[in-house]
This record gives C-alpha cells, sequence and structure tokens, in this order.
C-alpha cells in the first residue's frame, strides 16, 4: 500500500475526529425542521387516499370543518394555485412526483393526497383529518410483483432527462454468450423498499406575503427553493429554505415531496406558519420508495473462468405518471473485462407512489444481481470467487474505453481476504462446522461512482481567532459539519473548536445535494478556495494597515502558516497571529469566497472515476432451528484519501448494517386487494437493528485520487451498501445449499 504523507501529522484532514456537532445533538440543541415552534403556528394534518386507483367522487368535510379549532379543510377547490415545476439545465429542478397535489380527482396509488385538514393543535389537525368523509370510483390497483417492462420507445424520459434503454453494448453479447463453453442464465430480485430515516419527513412553512420561508427537512435546499419558486410562481429570491440538521434521509430527502407545497399553500391561505409532519405510515405511501427489480443475468465464460460475454437485461417498477430511473446497469459495463456486454432496462408501471433514489441508488440492486452471478459461475467453474475476479479484472473501464483515475479493486481482495481468513475456506456447502454451528462464507467486491458537484464557500477569518465557514449544503448526519471544520482548520491552522460552520441555508453559499456520496469531494475545491482567498485578504490588510508589523512589506513577500503571518525571508520565528494582525488594522474580519465547478456529468471524462471495495462475510446457520446470524463482516474500501477516518468507518459500518437488512429483512408488501403498502410501521417494516449487527471490520485502502480534488478523498456514503447482500446471499448459500435470488432471505426459503 502506497502511503503519501504530504499533509503533516498534525494536520486535522485525514484525524478520526469526533463530530463538532455531537454536543448540540446529545443535548437536544440541534433542530430540526420539525423542532421549529413560531407564534400563532398551525399544524396540518394531509388526509390520504385509501384506495390506489380510481377517482374521488366526494368530498364531505363538513364535519371536519365543524370542530373547534379547525382553520381550514383544504382540497382541490379551495388550495389555491399549487403550478407545476419543470426541470431545468444541469442537476436543477429535480422533483420525482411532478404532479402538484390536488391538481386532478384522479387516484394512482394508496395514500395520495386529498385533503388537508389544518387545525390549531396537532391532535385537532388528526382528528380533522380523520373526520373527511370520501367516496370513490375505485378500479383494481396494479401491484403485481411480477415485472414485465412496458411497450415503451428505446428513448425514454426519466426524472433525470432522456434516457437510452439500450444503456450499454460492446461486440455481440448475445452470439458469443450462445457458443460460450461455461453459461449462466439466472434472475434476481429485489423488493420495495422504503426510506426510514428516524426524522420523519416535515415541513414547517412561513408565508409573509412576499417571501415563503421553510424549515424542511431536504437533502438538497437549493433544489427545493427552485421548485417552490415555481410551483408558487415567485421570484428565486422570495424562497428561503433551511435546513441545519437532518435525522438521515438515505436518498428520500434528495428531491422534494408533495406535502411540502401543501404546507406552504396552507401558510398561504391561513397568514399563519404551517407545520406538517408526515406520519411514519405516510412515509411509506407518499415519500418515496426503491423500486422493485428484476434482473436477468447472462454470463458466458471459458472453462478457465474469462468472462466472454456478459448479459444485464433488468426490469423496475415505477408509479403511474413519474419516471425516476433506477439504474441498475450503474456498473456492469465496467466493473469486469469482457468483450461482448449489453445493458437494457424497461419499466413497468403499478399504482404505487413515485420510486426514488435510495442509498446507492441503481448499483445497490445491480450490483446484487451481478456479484452475485458472478458467486454462482465462480462455484459452476469449480473457481474460488475472488480468483474469479481477479482474473476479470479490467485494465480500463471497458465500457468508456478510458482510463480509471484510481482503482485498487485488487488490493481490497487481497487485503480483505488476509484479515478474514479467506484462505481458510473449504468450498463444499455445508462444510465449516463449529460448535453445532454451521458456518457459511461469502464474499462480493462493489463500486460507486466519484465525482464532484458544482459548490460554493465562504469563509472568514476573525480578530478574536475563530474562523467561519459556511456552505449551503447540507449535514445529512455523515459528519458534514465536521469536514468542513477539518478543512477550515486544515488551511487556516484555527482549532477545531474555533472554527464555526455553517449549513443548510439558501442564503448561504450554494452548496451540493446531500447526495451522491459527492459532498466531501465536492467541497474541498471550494473551501480552500474561500480559505486562500480569506488569507489573501489577510495579507493584503497585513501591508496595507498603520501600525502593522509589515506596513512596508509586499503580500508576496508574506506567508501564512498555522494561524500565523510571517515575512518569507525572515522565517517563522517571528511570526504573528492573524487576530494580531486584524486588531491592529480594527477590522473585525477578512472574508474570503471560493467555488469549483462540476465534474459529475461531463459528456468527455479523461479518466473514469469511482469508488471500489469489498465484503467479506460470515454467516452461521442452526438448522435445528433454524436460525441465520450474520457473524462476521470485513469490509475494505479504496475510496481515495480518508479525511476522517472515524467518520468514514461509521459510514461503512451503518451501510453494512443497512446491507444486512437489505439481505435478510428489508421489504415493502403492496396488499394486492386496495394496493397499500401493508407493513407500512417500524414493527413489520423489519430494519436490522443492534442485535443483528456482527463485528464488522473496516479497512481503507489509502490511495489518494487527485482527479476527484486536491486532497485525493472519494465519498464513502453509499458504497458499503453496494455488493454486500451478494456476499450474505453467498455465503447463505455456502451454509445452507439454498440459492435465494429474491431478496430479503426468509427462513421458509431456507427450510424447502
Ligand atoms: Mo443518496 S440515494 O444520493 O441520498
Amino acid at each position: 500500500m502506497q502511503a503519501t504523507r504530504e499533509i503533516p501529522t498534525t494536520s486535522p484532514i485525514g484525524r478520526g475526529t469526533p463530530r463538532v456537532d455531537g454536543p448540540l445533538k446529545v443535548s437536544g440543541k440541534a433542530q430540526y425542521a420539525s423542532d421549529f415552534h413560531f407564534p400563532g403556528m398551525l399544524y396540518a394534518v394531509p388526509v390520504g387516499a385509501t384506495i390506489a386507483n380510481g377517482r374521488v367522487v366526494t368530498l364531505d368535510t363538513a364535519a371536519a370543518e365543524n370542530m373547534p379549532g379547525v382553520r381550514a379543510i383544504f382540497h382541490r377547490e379551495n388550495i389555491g394555485r399549487i403550478f407545476r415545476s419543470v426541470q431545468g439545465p444541469g442537476f436543477a429542478g429535480i422533483m420525482d412526483e411532478r404532479r402538484p397535489p390536488f391538481e386532478d380527482d384522479v387516484v394512482r396509488y394508496y395514500g395520495q393526497y386529498i385533503a388537508l385538514a389544518v387545525a390549531d393543535t396537532f391532535e385537532t389537525a388528526k382528528a380533522a383529518a380523520d373526520a373527511v368523509r370520501v367516496t370513490y370510483a375505485q378500479d383494481k390497483p396494479n401491484v403485481d410483483t411480477d415485472l414485465k417492462a412496458d411497450d415503451e420507445p428505446d428513448v425514454v424520459a426519466t426524472t433525470f432527462g432522456m434516457v437510452e434503454r439500450l444503456e450499454s453494448e460492446r461486440g455481440d453479447a448475445d452470439a458469443v454468450f450462445a457458443r460460450a463453453p461455461v453459461k449462466l442464465d439466472q434472475t434476481y430480485v429485489t423488493p420495495a423498499e422504503t426510506h426510514n430515516p428516524i426524522e420523519l419527513h416535515a415541513t414547517t412553512a412561513i408565508w409573509d406575503g412576499s417571501t415563503l420561508t421553510l424549515y424542511e427537512g431536504s437533502q438538497g435546499v437549493f433544489n427545493l427553493r427552485g421548485i417552490l419558486a415555481q410551483m408558487f410562481g415567485l421570484p428565486q429570491e422570495s424562497v428561503r429554505v433551511i435546513t441545519r440538521f437532518l435525522g438521515s434521509g438515505f436518498g428520500g430527502k434528495l428531491w422534494p415531496w408533495t406535502h411540502c407545497p401543501l404546507a406552504a399553500a396552507a401558510a398561504r391561505q391561513l397568514g399563519k406558519p404551517v407545520q406538517l409532519v408526515v406520519s411514519r405510515k405516510m412515509m411509506f405511501q407518499t415519500t418515496g420508495h426503491r423500486a422493485r427489480t428484476q434482473q436477468r443475468v447472462r454470463l458466458g465464460a471459458t472453462a478457465e473462468g474469462k468472462l466472454v460475454s456478459l448479459q444485464h437485461d433488468y426490469v423496475y417498477h415505477r408509479s403511474i405518471l413519474d419516471a425516476h430511473h433506477e439504474d441498475c446497469g450503474e456498473a456492469t459495463s465496467f466493473q469486469y473485462s469482457v468483450p461482448n456486454l449489453r445493458v437494457t432496462f424497461g419499466r413497468a408501471k403499478r399504482n404505487v407512489g413515485s420510486t426514488v433514489d435510495m442509498r446507492g441508488p441503481g448499483a445497490v440492486p445491480g450490483l446484487y444481481a451481478t456479484e452475485s452471478a458472478m458467486n454462482e459461475l465462480a462455484e459452476q467453474l469449480k473457481i474460488d470467487p475472488v480468483r474469479l475476479r481477479v482474473i476479470n479484472e479490467p485494465r480500463i473501464d471497458e465500457g468508456l474505453g478510458i482510463p480509471f483515475s484510481s482503482r485498487h479493486l485488487l488490493e481490497c481482495f487481497e487485503l480483505g481476504a488476509e484479515k478474514f481468513g479467506w484462505s481458510r475456506r473449504t468450498p463444499g456447502v455445508g462444510s465449516m462446522k463449529r460448535d453445532g454451528l454451521t458456518f457459511g462464507w461469502g464474499m462480493a467486491g462493489c463500486t460507486w461512482i466519484a465525482a464532484r458537484f458544482a459548490a460554493e464557500a465562504s469563509m472568514q477569518l476573525r480578530d478574536d481567532g475563530t474562523a467561519r465557514v459556511a456552505c449551503g449544503t447540507q449535514d445529512i448526519g455523515t459528519g458534514t459539519y465536521t469536514i468542513l471544520a477539518q478543512l477550515a482548520s486544515q488551511k487556516t491552522g484555527v482549532p477545531l473548536g474555533k472554527v464555526e460552520v455553517v449549513l443548510g441555508d439558501t442564503s448561504l453559499p450554494e452548496g451540493p445535494i446531500s447526495g451522491g456520496s459527492m459532498v466531501t469531494g465536492s467541497v474541498v475545491p471550494a473551501v480552500f478556495a474561500a480559505a486562500d482567498n480569506a488569507i489573501a485578504s489577510l495579507l493584503t490588510v497585513a501591508t496595507a494597515a498603520p501600525g502593522s508589523p509589515f506596513e512596508r512589506r509586499k503580500a508576496e513577500e508574506l506567508a501564512f502558516e498555522d494561524g500565523r503571518v510571517f515575512v518569507k525571508a525572515e522565517g517563522a520565528a517571528a511570526a504573528v497571529p492573524f487576530a494580531d494582525v486584524l486588531r491592529r488594522a480594527n477590522l473585525r474580519l477578512v472574508t474570503g469566497s471560493g467555488k469549483s465547478e462540476a465534474t459529475f456529468g461531463n459528456p468527455k471524462p479523461k479518466f473514469s472515476t469511482h469508488s471500489f471495495g469489498c465484503h467479506f462475510v460470515e454467516v452461521t446457520w442452526q438448522p435445528e432451528i433454524a436460525r441465520l446470524r450474520v457473524s462476521r463482516v470485513v469490509t475494505v474500501m479504496d475510496a481515495g484519501r480518508i479525511l476522517n477516518p472515524l467518520a468514514g468507518r461509521n459510514q461503512i459500518e451503518g451501510a453494512v448494517v443497512m446491507g444486512i437488512g437489505m439481505a435478510l429483512l428489508e421489504h415493502t408488501s403492496y396488499d394486492r386487494q386496495t394496493g397499500a403498502p401493508i407493513n407500512s410501521n417500524l414493527a413489520d417494516y423489519v430494519v436490522a437493528v443492534n442485535a443483528d449487527v456482527p463485528p464488522i471490520d473496516v479497512h481503507f485502502l489509502d490511495f489518494p485520487d487527485k482527479e476527484i480534488n486536491a486532497l485525493g478523498a472519494r465519498g464513502i456514503g453509499e458504497i458499503g451498501l453496494a455488493g454486500i447482500a451478494a456476499a450474505i446471499t453467498d455465503a447463505v448459500h455456502h451454509a445452507t445449499g439454498v440459492r435465494v435470488r429474491e431478496l430479503p432471505v426468509k427462513i421458509e426459503h431456507l427450510l424447502a
């Protein structure tokens, strides 16, 4: 492994740094969207349709309206205008459920908002919402789980623009598969999964006549501002969105949902602040979910294990009106060397709420399928699954025909195998037994895109020796406050405890969405440039202010190091703290702004930029009592330079925990009669909890990727969830002999 030492060891970069916002969170001082309260604030509770397909015929609000404390029952006739929004250039104006709430009386999924009760208290609003009487003309909903692609053109519209359904192609995958010496043809299914961040979606909306201010749990405040400006016909500068803290989102809070304009419209109609908290149950209906996918993978190989053909044809479900794209083929074209390849997708409309990104969108279900296929092929070939991957390691990105900026997947396998003890694996099913337990060992590789979104930041150096760094990105809970403090401290020499970080507000310099695992990589250049500009301003002040120790110097003769200014030629011995320089000049502060461009979406990239990694998993199986446990995980990540190994490890551990849920527990079930997501609570929608979690051994390689930023830091928020389900299901097969190709693995699969 390569060690780089460009940054001194005293640097805050690369040091395991506890969250700077930790004390605020544990003391309850961190304010989330529904923690904001204002005088006269009203509470809104939506009424959701109890059918999934049909039309509202009558809406009787009389009883609800007459309840004491009820301010209004809003519906299509009295909510006022809510306009449509359209997508802008690049990453602007994104919204998955584009139809404004209440636009027509057609119901297309269970829980779709059809009315809104607003009252003095939450309890009254809830009682009023329950008292609204609705009749429907009902058709049978289609929530079929067997997915066949709808008849569609070769190029289809999606939330992210036009997309070709032939996603990638090279060589002649069909013909070569037909004559391949070894073939695998399997279909893998992943269920609808629902985001369950602990913080519920919430909007607190204030409309003061000309300006709309929203406290929202949002992973993208600028996108939300743009959408709301469109939906209410306002200039962008008349809308302000604030997200100081997020109780996570997992992608469910990336793009706006319809509760948000509803709360804003209610605030407009009533002239009072309105708060709307989406209930846990409603979050299964109206705030997105990961699409169900059905993925056929065909692999052709030589007897020695060289891939000759790879076909990945997948179908996912989507809502009736929306077109979120679940790009399961995201990683397929570049992960392995194979001369003949084809990746296609199709979509199947269902009466479900809009689908949306969930942690590692596309690649996570996609890699579950392709990595599972590789594991099955390894078994068929009687080759070790690590060895099969080594044989098929590509030299370049064969999908784009360009080099990788930095790809060290083989080193991940090497270190992971060593830490796990993989060489002791005996391949026979059920062959590893100890203490009455059957052990199963499995592994898989993973990858996730690395790139930068555009970012702006500002930096202040102040006369009390503190610094303030501001960026309108959000901290989804991953540690963005801490990373910005580290970056600011690194450049200015101000200790972490004296750096003020301000995030999550559209009045700040425009920051990226908390998505794509790209915030850290994106903000590094912007924060560094802001710091450089603040320091340049300071040095100019130092030479210009009367009485300054540097009065007769030129700025270029001065240096700034560790928070102090000195004359380069004289060395640092007589350095002056920047606070002294400012005070002598009677300045409270100097400011610098910084900006960096996006690399994401570059149509002609020179390098293919991704993070890589692998998981090695052990399960234990007790057939007598049908008890399956994940008992040990070793994960190795090649994610560039890790700026904060503590927060970084937390990210990977959290993703592995979510992966245990994905493999063994999580699935949203839709009732065939009503179309309702029926396990819409945390008792019936089971996620992995502490008791499910074994020791997780996380390792990072240290190969800085300078294509991404000066520090070489790539993202780590999502990659830990990629591949893990394939590693777990392979371990399950190794222990039990049962290949489960439809997630999650259920006990009944194993009792067969
Ligand atoms: Mo992530 S699905 O980009 O929030």
